[in-house]
């Protein structure tokens, strides 16, 4: 059994926390930003420490090597994501990063020896807050997204994931994709959600996630004074917008219980008190465990455009801008992380995702599951996120364990 040390586990916890940590102890470190820098350069900074043979690729993913005892073995990836949401946690991603580098410590420590490479990668965008689409790194890594595509997406202020890379000096040599096949892959992730801590439960066995689709809407109204304009002849884009974020909220009542649907970003042009809105510019998100009821919700969203649309008179675009079908784990990973957890004496349970994960990109190429450990109150993308430090330990211990089974397989 692998033994990791907790006191340095909490200690690298909150120098990591202190980059780009709010007033509120929430975490504000927006992919490809300042912040982002700082925390890329210390992981680095780590896994150099560390001994690692260190590569970023053309897309920022950092990527630290620890050979194994056979130098033919196919490697063991174990990842997660350094970036956050805008005033976010600062549990959702770090913790995965940090029980991966307190892994390869603790094998370090004890000269644990493993068979197969392990390599740590920390993802670039996995939120997809700054730079949409989310899960961008591991998805141009394994191929599902377009390199040349996401490396052209634009933030809210014009500037490109290429030249934010540029920016902070995280565009590396390494060319995008594996050289080589992956034995595996692990990811430790806060649960973001109720269940084990309702549960009483320490780690979440994660089998799946859900599918997703994001849309992006814009509608075209007519910009008028708030005074003389009579109601009759408006065309209000807001007033239209307002219409399809009220019936996103009711689609998911149409469906099965575990479909959720979010209107998350509206922007409103010209933002003015007494001007009527000429356009409003939405997001809408949805989400079911079975991909064909995200393909209907898709639709069922196209249709409530279309109609307060036409009852308000206006014009719109609509785009499907992301759409991920649902994962299937691996049951061989997941049943090594079951008996890792039953060896260390950890409660678990099996479970879904409905937050996205890297891990779900990373399964299209190697065998790959993941370890949720519990969510106070199940809060997540909130400054108050938080874990108890006793379940992330007990993640820790449980993710370390499974990596060095999977490294010896
Ligand atoms: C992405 O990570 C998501 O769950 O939105
Ligand atoms: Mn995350
Ligand atoms: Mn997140
Ligand atoms: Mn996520």
């Amino acid at each position: 059994m692998v033994t990791i040390d907790p006191e340095r586990f909490r200690e690298t916890f909150e120098r990591y926390s202190e980059i780009g940590r709010t007033e509120n102890d929430g975490l504000h470190r927006l992919a490809l930003s300042e912040e982002d820098r700082e925390v890329r350069d210390l992981f680095v900074s780590d896994l150099e420490d560390l001994g690692l043979d260190v590569r970023i690729d053309g897309i920022g993913n950092t990527f630290g090597r620890a050979e194994g005892t056979d130098p033919d073995a196919e490697p063991v990836l174990i990842a997660s994501h350094l970036d956050s949401q805008p005033y976010g946690g600062r549990f959702d991603g770090q913790l995965g990063v940090l029980s991966a580098l307190e892994t390869l410590r603790a094998f370090d420590d004890e000269g644990v020896e493993h068979r197969r490479p392990i390599e740590i990668v920390n993802w670039t965008n996995e939120e997809g807050s700054r730079f949409k689409p989310a899960l961008m790194g591991s998805g141009a890594f394994t191929g599902e997204l377009d390199l040349e595509e996401v490396l052209g997406h634009a933030d809210a202020d014009g500037v490109t994931v290429a030249e934010a890379l540029d920016e902070i000096g995280y565009r590396g040599d390494e060319p995008v994709g594996p050289r080589e096949e992956y034995h595996s892959s692990l990811e430790l992730h806060v649960e973001q959600g109720p269940k084990l801590e309702e549960e009483g439960l320490s780690v979440g066995i994660v089998e799946g996630v859900f599918g997703m689709a994001w849309l992006e809407v814009t509608v075209h109204g007519d910009a008028d004074h708030a005074g003389p304009s009579p109601m009759y002849s408006r065309k209000d884009a807001l007033v239209a917008a307002a219409d399809v974020v009220t019936a996103v909220r009711r689609l998911s009542n149409r469906f099965a219980d575990d479909v959720v649907t979010t209107v998350g970003e509206l922007e409103v042009e010209p933002n003015s008190i007494n001007v009527i809105p000429s356009e409003a510019r939405f997001t809408v998100d949805v989400r079911s465990y079975d991909d064909a009821v995200v393909a209907e919700l898709v639709e069922a969203v196209e249709r409530e455009v279309a109609t307060a649309c036409e009852r308000e008179g206006v014009e719109y675009d609509l785009e499907e801008i992301w759409r991920i079908p649902h994962t299937e784990f691996s049951p061989t990973v997941a049943e090594t992380a079951l008996s890792a957890a039953d060896a260390v004496d950890a409660s678990h349970r099996a479970m879904v995702s409905g937050a996205g994960h890297d891990a779900s990109y990373v399964n299209e190429i190697t065998d790959t599951a993941m370890l949720f450990v519990p969510s106070v109150d199940g809060k997540t993308h909130n400054e108050v996120e938080f874990t108890e430090w006793a379940d992330a330990v007990e993640g820790a211990r449980v993710y370390a364990e499974t990596v060095r089974r999977l490294a010896d397989a």
